[in-house]
Parts: structure tokens; C-alpha cells; sequence
């Protein structure tokens, strides 16, 4: 079994268009795949689910969108926090705090608070998340490590680079899941995503099932991983 899966949860707003209905109407049926999906994820015993919910790139979308999925977003996790609870899943939010509005930042942390001595599925989820920002950061941080002279430039290792990220203490993926048919990795985790295994499908997120998480599961144990030996 993979212990970490992460998915980039593509195709809300194609799902939405085909079907003639707006766009937020995607993003709420892809709200219901992705509480599906927490439940398989729990199901087989995964120990990490890391999901791409708002990149820092998604901000530049159309203000009705934006506000939609923060709404969406807001309500879900009060939502969600029961069962949550129930299956003992612990919330993690990867990602700048600063820019997201304060009614978001609050829902987050306070279920983030709550669900912080569950012991079962870690739930990471990558909120006003980039990839190139978040080494950004840890690169900032290490700089100032060196500057107070606690750490030599010759000896960062790459246990102080995964140390400085935001997924500080969470293994590497194992499997990256895309759906809706683009092959790009779009600025996710790219730190950690060295030799990762990566799943795409063209199913759109709000028709992605329990069943094309356990495809992807079974595609990953059929690979053989070498992390480059032989
Ligand atoms: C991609 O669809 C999805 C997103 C931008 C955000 C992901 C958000 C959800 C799945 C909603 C539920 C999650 C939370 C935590 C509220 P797209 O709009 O990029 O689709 P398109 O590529 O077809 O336009």
C-alpha cells in the first residue's frame, strides 16, 4: 500500500461546463469527490492524503469564483469536522496563511486545533499552496540559519531542506494522482514529488470515484520503484 497519496483534483469547471451550469456548480460537486474520496482514502488505510485544493496561482481567477470557493471552502471543513472526528483524521493545511481572508483562516485553524491528537489519516491539505514559494521559504529560512551561524552552506543536507518545508515530518508522496487529462505537475510539491509515481487520468474531479482511487492503488503496486538503481 502507498502510505502517502497526493491528488491534484483537476476538471471542476469542465465537468460544470459540459453539463451547461456554472462553474461553481463544479467546484460543489467536486467538494462531494473529494469527501468521497477522504472516506476511501480512510478506507484502505492510507496514512497521508495530501490534496491541492487552492493554489497561489488561483487567485488571478474571476472575484466570483474566488469567493465561491472560499465560501465552499469555509463551509465545508464546520462540515466536516464531525466525521472527521468520528474516523479519526488529523488536519494539516499546507500553504501561506497571509491573503487568505480571515473567516477561512479561522475555520482552518480551529479544525486544525481540534483534530490535532487524531492518530489516524493525516489529511493534508494545500491551501494557498505553491510549490516554488514554498521553497522560497524554506530556502529563506535556511539562509538565516546560516547567517546566525547555526549551520555551515557545506553541510545542508537534504534532511534540512524537507526539515525547512512546509510538509516538515510528512513522508514523500508515493503516488500523485491528476485528473482530467493535463499531464503537469503545476507547481505541487515539487520538492517532494522526486520519485513519486504519477497516476493521470481524464476523468473530471467531480466524477472521480472510490473506484479510481483503488485503480490508481493497484496501477502503483503493479510498479516497480528503483528510485533510480537498477
Ligand atoms: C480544479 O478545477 C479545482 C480547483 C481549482 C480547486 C479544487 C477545489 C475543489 C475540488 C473543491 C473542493 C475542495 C475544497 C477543499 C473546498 P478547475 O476549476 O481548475 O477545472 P477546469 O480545469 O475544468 O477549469
Amino acid at each position: 500500500m502507498p502510505a502517502h497519496v497526493a491528488v491534484i483534483m483537476d476538471g471542476n469547471g469542465r465537468w460544470a461546463t459540459q453539463r451547461g451550469l456554472p462553474r461553481a456548480a463544479g467546484h460543489r460537486e467536486g467538494v462531494k469527490a473529494t469527501r468521497v474520496l477522504v472516506r476511501a482514502a480512510d478506507a484502505v488505510g492510507l496514512r497521508y492524503l495530501t490534496l491541492y485544493a487552492f493554489s497561489t496561482e488561483n487567485w488571478s481567477r474571476p472575484e466570483d469564483e474566488v469567493s465561491t470557493l472560499m465560501r465552499l471552502l469555509e463551509e465545508s471543513i464546520y462540515r466536516e469536522l464531525p466525521e472527521l472526528m468520528e474516523r479519526n483524521v488529523r488536519l494539516r493545511v499546507i500553504g501561506r496563511g497571509n491573503g487568505v481572508p480571515l473567516p477561512v483562516r479561522r475555520g482552518i485553524d480551529h479544525v486544525v486545533h481540534e483534530t490535532r491528537v487524531n492518530t489516524g489519516l493525516t489529511l493534508v491539505m494545500a491551501f494557498n499552496y505553491g510549490g516554488r514559494d514554498e521553497l522560497l521559504d524554506a530556502f529563506r529560512a535556511l539562509a538565516r540559519r546560516v547567517r546566525a551561524g547555526e549551520l555551515s552552506p557545506e553541510d545542508i543536507a537534504e534532511t534540512d531542506v524537507s526539515g525547512a518545508l512546509y510538509t516538515d515530518g510528512v513522508p514523500d508522496p508515493d503516488l500523485l494522482i491528476r485528473t482530467s487529462g493535463e499531464m503537469r505537475i503545476s507547481n505541487f510539491l515539487l520538492w517532494q514529488i522526486a520519485y513519486t509515481e504519477l497516476w493521470m487520468t481524464s476523468v473530471l474531479w467531480p466524477d472521480f470515484s472510490s473506484c479510481d482511487l483503488y485503480r490508481a492503488i493497484a496501477d502503483f503496486q503493479r510498479r516497480s520503484r528503483r528510485f533510480g538503481g537498477v
